[in-house]
């Protein structure tokens, strides 16, 4: 089954409470924070107390996503805020062993997040030890870019190499994502889609939630 996991930096913050409850009665699996440092990506997000005041009043899982600088000094905060899975990105630190030491005392889930153009060899010593791998679509930092359509050819071949090792890393995929690309995506290998602006940007949310899953849920 593919996982659908709206993100919020699309949703209208005002009343956030409202924009989530319309995701979920869609039918998303996971809500999807995006928490963004100003250093590793030209922009600045939420952090602590948004996840801290969603905590306990969904139910859906929390994918916390951080496009942050040093994310090992902050990792165990954002489980303490209330994070589920916690993806950090290779690219933004020395020492991604780690984070994922430090994630793998928590009872939570531990992603790694790859930017388009980052290869996929820098996954090497790191697959086995990971539940999920984040594929980036756009240029991490902002909501509502295109699709960067070689990123497909890069889901095919994660998922090649995850099959030739018997694992069961996750592939999300995250970053321009729509009703008219979404099947391709699942196509190459996707088993979580991140959306943001096709979601919280369309006139019903709730609908569009039940639209990504039709569509998901006929390819599976
Ligand atoms: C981008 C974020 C994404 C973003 C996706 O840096 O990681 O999660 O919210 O938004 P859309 O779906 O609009 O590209
Ligand atoms: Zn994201």
């Amino acid at each position: 089954m593919v996982k659908i996991a709206p993100s919020i930096l699309s949703a209208d913050l005002w009343k956030l409470g409202e924009e989530i409850r319309k995701v979920e009665r869609g039918g998303a699996h996971l809500l999807h924070v995006d928490v963004m440092d100003g250093h590793f990506v030209p922009n600045i997000s939420i952090g602590f107390p948004v996840i801290e005041s969603i905590k306990g009043k969904t139910k859906l899982p929390l994918d916390v996503h951080l496009m942050i600088e040093r994310p090992e000094s902050y990792v165990e905060r954002f489980v303490e805020a209330g994070a589920d899975i916690v993806t950090f990105h290779i690219e933004a630190t020395y020492h991604p062993n780690r984070v994922i030491q430090i994630l793998r005392k928590y009872e939570v889930k531990v992603g790694v997040s790859l930017n388009p153009t980052t290869p996929l060899d820098s996954l090497h010593y790191v697959l086995e030890d990971v539940d999920i791998v984040l594929v980036m679509s756009v240029n991490p930092g902002f909501g509502g870019q295109k699709f960067i359509s070689f990123v497909l050819d890069k889901i095919r071949d994660l998922k090649r190499l995850i099959d030739s090792r018997s694992l069961k890393v996750e592939i999300e995929v995250d970053g321009g994502i729509n009703l008219l690309n979404v099947r391709s995506v699942v196509e190459a290998g996707a088993d979580i889609i991140v959306a943001g602006s096709s979601i919280f940007k369309a006139d019903n949310p709730e609908e569009r939630v039940k639209e990504f899953l039709r569509v998901v849920d006929s390819l599976t």
